[in-house]
């Protein structure tokens, strides 16, 4: 095989939990993650040159080392050098779907399809755990989007767990497109203002991460309930995020307005806010909605279906 063609699908978050300081300088979590259907597109193949390349004609993309894709296939350079002298480097191409700096986990899926798609362009046979374990050195959302779907992620949002598939749901993705947020500036900024609510005995921090495993949320999710996992919709970055963006609490109180909106949230660090709808039907009439209420041309939106599956390999 010389060349493949994968599809990212976003995530967001349908519950973030921020539950102490980890010795590694990151957050100890306990997240509910859902892949969505809006994909980017990559394709790659091999260079026939020992270099790695990447390619994305996306202005806010960068093309070098700074882009989470290339430092995946990098990775995959160093893991397994003498594969690499064998077959060479590889050339990436990314066709960018996702809004970028979105708290959508964008770069996370790309740099995971990178690693699903090497696998099999350099015929490594790394089963999904093996794959993950590659990611969690990349990001701490890029296991998760190797296999998606619903799925548990505790730690540093490395350690993955599969939740039943929830098919019912529509989710509509609403972000400026002229905003991000920095990820590191809301966790850190978490830190300065809730650092005094954290957990730090190991014994109570896993006490607070099985209580969310046995908790409403994940029952909500085995009994496949929509309307309860609407109603448990969390995330603790929305409490530094959303005062420091006004625009992003309005954009979030005018969908939660809509009458076919079961429940609101932002997704991640940010800025996308998400609603969710019961039906496709839906979804479009509350995009139309939001869009007569807040007719901003820099105003995004997206329908995106609940998804089952991660990296999926669509050309070969
Ligand atoms: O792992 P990733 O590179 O996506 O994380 C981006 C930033 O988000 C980290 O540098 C850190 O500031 C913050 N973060 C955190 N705790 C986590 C995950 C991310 O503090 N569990």
């Amino acid at each position: 095989m010389d060349r493949c063609v994968l599809l990212a699908p976003a995530k967001i978050n349908l519950y973030l939990e921020i539950i102490g300081d980890r010795p590694d300088g990151f957050h100890e979590l306990a997240m509910v993650m859902q892949s969505v259907d809006l994909c980017d597109r990559i394709t790659i193949a091999r260079a026939g040159t020992q270099d790695i390349s990447l390619k994305c004609k996306h202005p806010l993309v960068p093309s070098d080392e700074t882009n989470l894709a290339y430092r995946a296939a990098d990775l995959m350079r160093q893991e397994f050098a003498e594969v690499y002298a064998r077959f060479g480097g590889v050339k990436i191409e990314i066709e960018k779907n996702i809004p970028v700096g979105a708290g959508l986990a964008g770069g996370s899926g790309n740099a995971a399809a990178v690693l699903v798609g090497m696998n099999q362009l350099w015929q490594l046979g790394l089963t999904s755990v093996e794959l993950e374990r590659l990611g969690a050195k990349l990001g701490s959302d890029v296991p998760f989007c190797i296999n998606g779907g619903t799925a548990l992620a505790t730690g540093r949002g490395e350690q993955v767990s599969p939740l039943t598939d929830v098919q019912a749901y529509c989710a509509v993705l609403a972000k400026y497109q002229s905003l991000s947020v920095s990820t590191p500036w809301a966790y850190q900024t978490y830190r300065k203002q809730f650092e005094s609510t954290y957990v730090r005995e190991a014994d109570d921090l896993a006490a607070r991460q099985n209580r969310v495993h046995s908790g409403p949320m994940v029952a909500a999710i085995s009994q496949k309930d929509p309307e309860q996992i609407s109603q448990l919709l969390y995330n603790d970055l929305e409490k530094v995020v959303l005062p420091e963006h006004p625009k992003v609490q309005e954009l979030k109180e005018t969908m939660a307005r809509s009458p076919q909106a079961k429940g609101v949230m932002m997704s991640g660090s940010g800025p996308t806010v998400f609603a969710l709808a019961g039906s496709q039907a839906d979804a479009n009439e509350m995009v139309k909605a939001v869009r007569a209420a807040l007719p901003d041309e820099d105003l995004g939106l997206w329908v995106a279906p609940f998804n089952t599956t991660g990296i999926r390999l669509v050309e070969a």
